[in-house]
Formats: C-alpha cells, sequence, structure tokens
C-alpha cells in the first residue's frame, strides 16, 4: 500500500501544500518546529481519522483558518489510484472516498493501513494502562472492524453497567434480574474482545524479538498481555458474579478489558520500570516493525510505515540496521533534522524532502 500524492490545506503549520511520495523511502529533512511531525501526522489522520497525539480535532486546523483539509492518492492491492478526503471545520468532521462522503468511520479506517512511530509511542508503555487499550484498540481496528464493533458494543454495555452500579437495590428482585441480564452480554462481549486482544499480542510475539535482535544485536523481548478475563464465557460470569458485592460497594464495574494492561518483558524484567530510554526505544521500534508483518499477513498488503524522529537516542549503528531492515516493498517516511544520520548507500537510493517554516523548499526524486 503506497500514498502517491497528499494535498494539506489549513493544516497545522501548512496553508497550502501538495508532495508526491515515492513507493519506497521518502526521507523528510528540517530544523525544529518547521512541520514535520505535522506532515507525518496528517498522513496519519487521512488514514485512521485522528491524530495519535492526544489533541483537540481543532487543533489540527489552522491557528487562523476555519476549516482544514487532508486529500491524499492511496494504492493498494484492490484499489488503484482511489482518492481520500477529510475535513475537519466546526460541524465536526467528514470523510470521502473518490469524493463520495462515507458516514460509517469503520468503513473508512480499514482502507488504509498506517503504522508510525513516533517519541509519543514511548510515552504508551510509561503512561498509564488506559493509553496502552486505546493504542492497541486502534492497531487491531486497522486490521478488523470486526473487532471495533465489539469493542464499541462492549464500551456501550461498560457504560450502562457503571451507572446501573450506581444506583441498584440489591434487595429488590427486579435489580438483581437486570443485572443478570447486562452480564450475560457484558461476558460475551469480554470474551470477544479478550480474544482479539490475546491474538494480536500472540501475533506480535510471533515476530517481535527477531525485530529486536535486528535492531540491537540483543534478544530475550516479549510482550505480554495482562487480563482478568478467560476465554470461557461462563467460567467468566461465575467470576464476575462473585465480585457482586465489591463491584456494588464501589459502584463501579472492576472485571473485564477495561482493567486489561500490556508491557514489555526483556529477559523477565519489566522493561516499563528498569529498561533504558534507549532500550524501550528499540522496543517500541520493534513492536512497529512486527506490526509491518503482521499487517502485511493478515491483509495481503504492506502497510505504510512513518517514522518521525527515530534517530535521536539509537547509536549509529542502531539507526542503520533499523533502516536496512525494513522491506523494500514497504513505502517509508522518516524524518530527521540532520541527514547526516543515515547513511549515503540508504540515502542515495531515498526521495529527499526539505521542509522551512510549513513549505516544501526541495523535492529530491529518486523512486
Ligand atoms: N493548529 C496549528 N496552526 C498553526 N501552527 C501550528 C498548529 N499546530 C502546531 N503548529 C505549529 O507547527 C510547528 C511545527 O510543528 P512540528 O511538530 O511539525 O515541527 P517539527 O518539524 O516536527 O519539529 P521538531 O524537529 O522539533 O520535532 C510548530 O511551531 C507549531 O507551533
Ligand atoms: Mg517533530
Amino acid at each position: 500500500m503506497q500514498i502517491r500524492n497528499i494535498k494539506l490545506k489549513n493544516y497545522r503549520n501548512y496553508d497550502n501544500i501538495e508532495v508526491d511520495f515515492g513507493n519506497k523511502l521518502n526521507i523528510i529533512i528540517g530544523n525544529n518546529a518547521q512541520g514535520k511531525t505535522n506532515l507525518l501526522e496528517s498522513i496519519y489522520v487521512l488514514a485512521v481519522t485522528k491524530s495519535f497525539l492526544s489533541v483537540k480535532e481543532k487543533d489540527l486546523v489552522n491557528f487562523n483558518e476555519k476549516f482544514a483539509r487532508i486529500s491524499g492518492i492511496i494504492a493498494n492491492n484492490t484499489r488503484s489510484d482511489c482518492k481520500l478526503d477529510i475535513i475537519f471545520s466546526d460541524k465536526g468532521k467528514m470523510v470521502k472516498v473518490n469524493d463520495k462522503e462515507v458516514k460509517k468511520l469503520s468503513k473508512y479506517i480499514s482502507i488504509v493501513n498506517v503504522i508510525i512511530f513516533s517519541a509519543e509511542n514511548i510515552w504508551i508503555f510509561k503512561d498509564s494502562p488506559s493509553t496502552r487499550r486505546r493504542y492497541f484498540n486502534m492497531q487491531i481496528s486497522q486490521i478488523s472492524n470486526v473487532y471495533l464493533k465489539y469493542l464499541s458494543d462492549y464500551n456501550d454495555l461498560l457504560r450502562q453497567r457503571n451507572e446501573f452500579l450506581k444506583l441498584i437495590n440489591v434487595n429488590k428482585q427486579s435489580d438483581n434480574y437486570y443485572l443478570d441480564i447486562l452480564d450475560e452480554k457484558y461476558s460475551s462481549f469480554s470474551v470477544e474482545v479478550f480474544k482479539y486482544r490475546k491474538k494480536y499480542i500472540n501475533d506480535i510475539n510471533e515476530y517481535l524479538d527477531e525485530m529486536y535482535k535486528k535492531i540491537t544485536g540483543d534478544s530475550g523481548l516479549k510482550l505480554i498481555y495482562h487480563t482478568d478475563v478467560i476465554s470461557d464465557k461462563d467460567i467468566f460470569l461465575e467470576k464476575i458474579k462473585k465480585n457482586y458485592s465489591k463491584e456494588i460497594l464501589h459502584k463501579m464495574t472492576l472485571e473485564g478489558p477495561n482493567r486489561d494492561d500490556f508491557y514489555f518483558i526483556l529477559n523477565g524484567k519489566n522493561l516499563s520500570l528498569f529498561g533504558s530510554q534507549g532500550q524501550i526505544r528499540s522496543a517500541v521500534l520493534a513492536l512497529k516493525l512486527s506490526e509491518v508483518k503482521l499487517f502485511n499477513k493478515i491483509t495481503g498488503d504492506t502497510p505504510i510505515l512513518l517514522l518521525d524522529d527515530i534517530f535521536s537516542e539509537l547509536d549509529i549503528d542502531k539507526k542503520n540496521n533499523l533502516l536496512s531492515s525494513i522491506r523494500d516493498d514497504v513505502q517509508t517516511i522518516v524524518t530527521t533534522t540532520d541527514i547526516d544520520n543515515i547513511a549515503e548507500n540508504i540515502r542515495k537510493n531515498a526521495n529527499i524532502y526539505k521542509i522551512d517554516n510549513g513549505r516544501i523548499v526541495l523535492q529530491n526524486l529518486n523512486n
């Protein structure tokens, strides 16, 4: 899958630009605060309709304007030259495929698969579990809109259940009866969400350590999925029922995918607690490269790989190990402040762009 061209109108610090991308490696150079991250972000937003940064939609619109538009031409296995548009305004957001509005975002999100690495990704593994759940929800949704459906059903039910736990009168027969009805459904959606998450993490682990070794030369990395959910729905339902009195006391749901967590271990040690900055960064990069492989296996197409400022904190060998471990057929867009970060033999086949204050001042196209 490739993005061939992007046009930005009033997006962040861009007023009007158009960029053509090559099929292989594309390198975006620019000093700090010129718009490198914003450009990568715009490709991500075009694909999944929201930013990977925790920002409000209106922040994507240029400070002085009322709307922003991202338009892109995408080619994948099944469609060549598919035009996508996303428009943000005070009326909300609107997406279009080949100039036709698409109302269902879940349909739109599965069209383009992107994998992004940015400094914020490192925070995912330092931040609270809800950040990690949000992250893995987005990743799994990109390859499965069935998961997205289960997840939204689950979230609806969780909301209902939490509201009910605030009001429940345990002495009332009808209240107990209603909780039983909710929990029949609650346990089945929980198990569905659990199955997708478990499979995703197992699949990632098929590649993760190999990728970590390619970048760092070391091995022993694993991603762990921590959950209270059990694959057998009836046993899980029993488990919930045993906890009723505690839940009623706390007035909230205490068991389910809403409490799940994910973390890395490196040779048995939790990386978020004991890892160095460089180790965490390399682990997250290994995760991204594993996602590229997994998406490719599932969809039969390669996702677009966006790497924002990957070079800081990696030593010179790791930088070039990383770039040379990316397969040639994966369209990759990287940003850097310093072109000297990239070895000459990798650079010579790449497209090179220079950004200065929201303008493209150089496009050197080689592929
Ligand atoms: N909604 C917006 N309207 C106008 N400008 C914005 C908006 N949002 C962000 N900016 C500006 O965009 C500029 C460029 O940001 P960006 O994060 O893309 O820089 P960068 O090239 O990635 O820099 P660095 O090398 O420091 O990471 C910043 O000066 C920021 O203030
Ligand atoms: Mg940046």
